[in-house]
């Protein structure tokens, strides 16, 4: 089996005849490439009603939710499903908004919130809602304007004013706004055109502990049964178009929303995902993956292994540090558990070896093809040098500044002071300082964060050679003890409380200055900073520029060398379409995972005393009335599925479709024996998890009690 899945794989990488399911189309493109294929595979509708620029199609019912600022780079997907704006997303995308509304009186985290009637849904003022009006290809004109041998710096420059001024003239006189991006590691350029909403409020969110069933303990991991959705609405003026926050805002009308089908889905089935995924990496050499599995993830994840030793084991002892540290932990475990996942799937499909295989045959190629040649060769160096480089940066970044919280404060509270002494600006600078401080104590535990430090500390001084240490990180080796050495630095330092801080920047001015200079956390986060601005960026990042620019070439002569392959580019956080089909997999030997999984699976789960498995009674409840309405497949409520949808981080909340273009799922997160699709997919092992829509629809109707909202909705039974 295991030889099998790898001869595939080499067929395509070698080839270009993949067993297609793998790939994410670009929408305006799917009629010359893909739709003959989707059709073939069950797809029962035309390229034109997925993407169209006359009429309504179905990407006018797909968003992706951005921040104010940098509303181009998505988070995450959302979907209408409505004629009056309502919006379903993942409650993992939704959870600082949740939270935001939080407080003890009203802990809609721990208790979900469903707004009763729309008076009560709640503004998120910063969270945008992007709808792409169209797309086009501006290849030619940027590429007309850059000729062989600029120098790279040239060619950039060169790029972003073309695009600037492109973008300006799409959008001129309206309200749209638009973003080019370079497609195919830069070969080629499309401009996406938005219509961006601002006034996003929060309609329900159900339960963390349905929300977010299995926390981190069954992230990635299928079997899963989580319910991991939120509902939105966007509102937009009396022209039905976008404006920021006002009571006098109505529901946006969509061009366009998704029909729900509750008609069930089984083995085999075509689906589709349209969304925004965010970033992928499948046309790496061979020197790239090699270095990402052997240097940069192992270090990432024992970096991560220790600080996760530290919370997990401080979280057990308090259920304060719980509350305090829950939503932090989470952030460091999703891509620390991923990473692993993707050094295995590495490893198990030989990605390394077949990359090798591939680069050979290119050499041999572009022997006669002068541009390509000794391309793997100027890899080869490019990531000799980096290794050192990049092995200092995540230490630099991961341990150091990004290491223990303090650290991080102290180098906050020491830029925005100098800033304010600079530009005078002392009122707003206190203000500032104040709530942040306030913020950051709240979910603070000294003594956790001591033992972090001691730990980074430690971590830092023993996997580095000296020449890669920071100043202040190398002294705490010489004392020999970390935990005596953070100790100390702790007691000395006034970050450690709220009213030290408070001492520390006192007015913002000159004065303030010099004591935060003095402390010796400053002085630590000052001393890693400072390594990281002199030491390693400026060559590291020449030399990823330089990467990038073999990148740009290592591709174009793939595609030279394949004319008969159709390529994808990899993911931008632009609009996407994936497609494949529901069902199961074969994780490892002797083991096969069935499709789907059911409430009866979530009862099998439930442990009141573990955290991630404390099921609320409300669903305990319905469970034993066996009051589980339409939403049923052989009597049982299904919860979540599997398909092999080749997806990325970005794709969570992206509408999950059947032939029909029926909503049947929202996705939310992929199997972990399959995430290193981000660099090589392989259809018998890579899947997406979506959560099945009946589930979505009898939490609303029957543990929510908000199944008003359903009446909005148009559902096919
Ligand atoms: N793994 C999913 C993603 O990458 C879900 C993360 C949120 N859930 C969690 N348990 N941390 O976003
Ligand atoms: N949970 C991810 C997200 O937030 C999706 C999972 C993935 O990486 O595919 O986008």
């Amino acid at each position: 089996m295991k030889k099998w899945i790898s001869f595939v794989s080499v067929l395509c990488l070698l080839t270009g005849y993949c067993q297609a399911d793998e790939g994410m189309w670009i929408p305006m493109l799917l009629k010359k490439y893909n739709i003959e294929d989707m059709q073939k595979k069950g797809f029962r509708l035309t390229a034109e009603d997925v993407y169209d620029i006359n009429k309504a199609s179905l990407k006018d019912a797909v968003v992706g939710l951005g921040r104010e600022g940098s509303p181009f780079h998505h988070f995450c997907t959302g979907e209408f499903i409505s004629a009056e704006g309502l919006l379903v997303t993942n409650h993992h995308c939704s959870f600082d908004m949740i939270q935001s509304h939080s407080s003890l009186e009203h802990n809609y985290l721990r208790d979900g919130f469903w707004a009763r009637e729309r008076s009560e849904e709640l503004a998120n003022p910063g969270i945008t809602v992007s709808v792409l009006v169209r797309m086009e290809d501006v290849t030619e004109q940027i590429m007309s304007q850059l000729e062989e041998g600029l120098s790279m710096q040239e060619r950039n420059r060169r790029i972003d004013s073309i695009s600037g001024v492109l973008e300006r003239r799409a959008t001129e006189g309206s309200n749209l706004q638009a973003n080019i991006r370079p497609y195919f590691n830069g070969n080629q350029f499309f401009m996406s055109v938005f219509r961006i909403f601002r006034d996003v409020r929060l309609a329900g969110a159900p339960a963390s502990a349905i929300g977010k069933f299995g926390g981190d303990t069954d992230n990635w991991m299928w079997p899963r049964h989580t319910g991991d959705f939120s509902v939105l609405r966007v509102y937009a003026d009396e022209n039905n178009e976008p404006a920021g926050y006002s009571e006098k805002n109505r529901p946006y009308r969509p061009a366009s929303f998704f029909k729900i089908s509750a008609q069930g889905i089984k083995e085999g089935d075509f689906t589709m995902i349209f969304g925004y995924p965010g970033t992928t990496n499948e046309y790496l050499p061979s020197h790239a993956i090699r270095q990402l599995t052997e240097v940069e993830n192992p270090h990432k994840i024992a970096i991560r292994t220790a600080k996760l030793n530290v919370m997990n084991e401080a979280m057990d002892r308090s259920e304060l540090t719980r509350i305090k540290y829950a939503a932090k932990a989470a952030g460091v475990a999703n891509a620390w558990k991923k990473w692993q996942g993707e050094i295995k799937g590495l490893k198990r499909f030989h990605t390394i070896g077949n990359k090798e295989k591939q680069e050979a045959e290119f050499a041999k190629w572009a022997e006669g093809h002068k541009r390509y040649e000794g391309i793997t060769e100027r890899y080869r160096d490019l990531y000799a040098r980096r290794e050192n480089l990049i092995r200092a940066y995540v230490y630099a970044s991961e341990a150091g500044l990004r290491g223990a919280e303090i650290v991080g404060l102290a180098e906050k509270v020491r830029s925005r002071v100098s800033k304010s002494v600079e530009k005078k600006e002392q009122a707003a600078c206190k203000e500032g300082l104040h709530q942040e401080i306030a913020a950051f104590f709240k979910n603070y535990d000294v003594e956790t964060d001591r033992r972090i430090l001691a730990e980074m500390l430690r971590l830092y001084n023993a996997n580095l050679p000296a020449e890669w240490i920071p100043e202040e990180v190398g002294k705490a080796r010489q004392t020999e003890d970390y935990g005596q050495y953070a100790a100390e630095l702790f007691k000395k330092s006034s970050f450690a409380t709220p009213q030290g801080a408070e001492v520390v920047w006192g007015d913002c001015d000159e004065k303030a200055l010099r004591r935060i200079e003095k402390d010796p956390v400053t002085r630590l986060a000052s001393s890693i900073r400072e390594f990281m601005l002199h030491r390693i960026l400026p060559e590291l990042m020449e030399i990823e520029r330089e990467l990038k620019n073999e990148n740009r070439i290592w591709l174009a002569g793939l595609m030279e060398m394949n004319p008969e392959k159709v390529y994808y580019a990899d993911a931008n956080s632009t609009l996407r379409v994936a497609y494949g089909k529901v069902g199961g997999y074969s994780p490892a030997d002797g083991v096969n995972y069935t499709y789907y999984t059911t409430l009866t699976g979530i009862m099998e789960k439930d442990r009141p005393e573990i955290y991630d498995y404390n099921i609320p009674q409300a669903l305990r409840d319905v469970y034993a009335r066996k009051d589980f309405g339409p939403y049923t497949q052989n009597g049982e409520v299904p919860v979540c599925f599997v398909a092999n949808n080749h997806t990325t981080g970005g794709n969570s909340g992206s509408p999950v479709l059947n032939a029909d273009g029926h909503l049947i799922g929202i996705n939310f997160d992929r199997a972990w024996e399959g995430v290193m699709s981000d660099m090589q997919y392989d259809p018998e092992i890579c899947r997406n998890i979506a959560v099945d829509i009946r589930y979505v629809l009898f939490v609303i109707d029957k543990v929510a009690g908000a199944g008003h909202l359903l009446n909005e909705m148009e559902i096919i039974r």
